[in-house]
């Protein structure tokens, strides 16, 4: 089994958009049956709220629901509990190692480090920008959930099947 936490710093527009974009891919290529996938911010400033309306809206026109997802905050525990912690941006990775425990396993890394071909090493924030941000995150994210899948199935993690 494989766990992956998104992070981003509100946990309502990125890492939600993250979340449902690559659960999405994984039941699309019937892939991750056991893999467990959250979210989650660095900030405390949204635990609890859904996400960001615009979020739900982009991520529908694509088919995914975000509607059911709840913002919550990371935790020194989530550094044991995932295997890998996906950050969006630098900000995010540079918060997640100060805060990371010494005896952490998990992997912390920028999530567009496996979008392949990808120049841009964040996704930027949508927060205070137009709907075509959010457009942007999907296109971004969706980018790399296929990369991670990727690097998960030629590891191994994952079986590369179709149901
Ligand atoms: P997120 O976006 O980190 O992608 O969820 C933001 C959400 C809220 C705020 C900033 C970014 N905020 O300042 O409240």
């Amino acid at each position: 089994m494989v766990s992956v936490l998104f992070v981003c710093l509100g946990n309502i527009c990125r890492s939600p958009t993250a979340e449902g974009v690559f659960r999405s891919m994984c039941h699309r290529q019937g892939v991750g049956a056991d893999l467990q996938i959250d979210s989650a911010g660095t900030a405390a400033w949204h635990v609890g709220k859904r996400p960001d309306a615009r979020a739900v809206a982009a991520a529908a026109r694509h088919g995914i629901d975000l509607s059911p997802l709840r913002a919550r905050q990371v935790t020194p525990q989530d550094f044991s509990g995932f295997d890998y912690i996906l950050a969006m941006d630098e900000d995010n990775l540079a918060d997640l190692r100060a805060m990371r425990p010494a005896n952490a396993l998990a992997r912390v890394e920028l999530f567009l480090s496996h979008a392949l071909g990808q120049s841009l090493c964040d996704v930027p924030d949508p927060y205070y920008g137009g709907d075509d941000g959010f457009e942007h995150v999907i296109e971004l994210t969706r980018e790399a959930s296929a990369g991670f899948l990727t690097h998960l199935i030629a590891r191994g993690k994952i079986a590369a099947h179709r149901r």
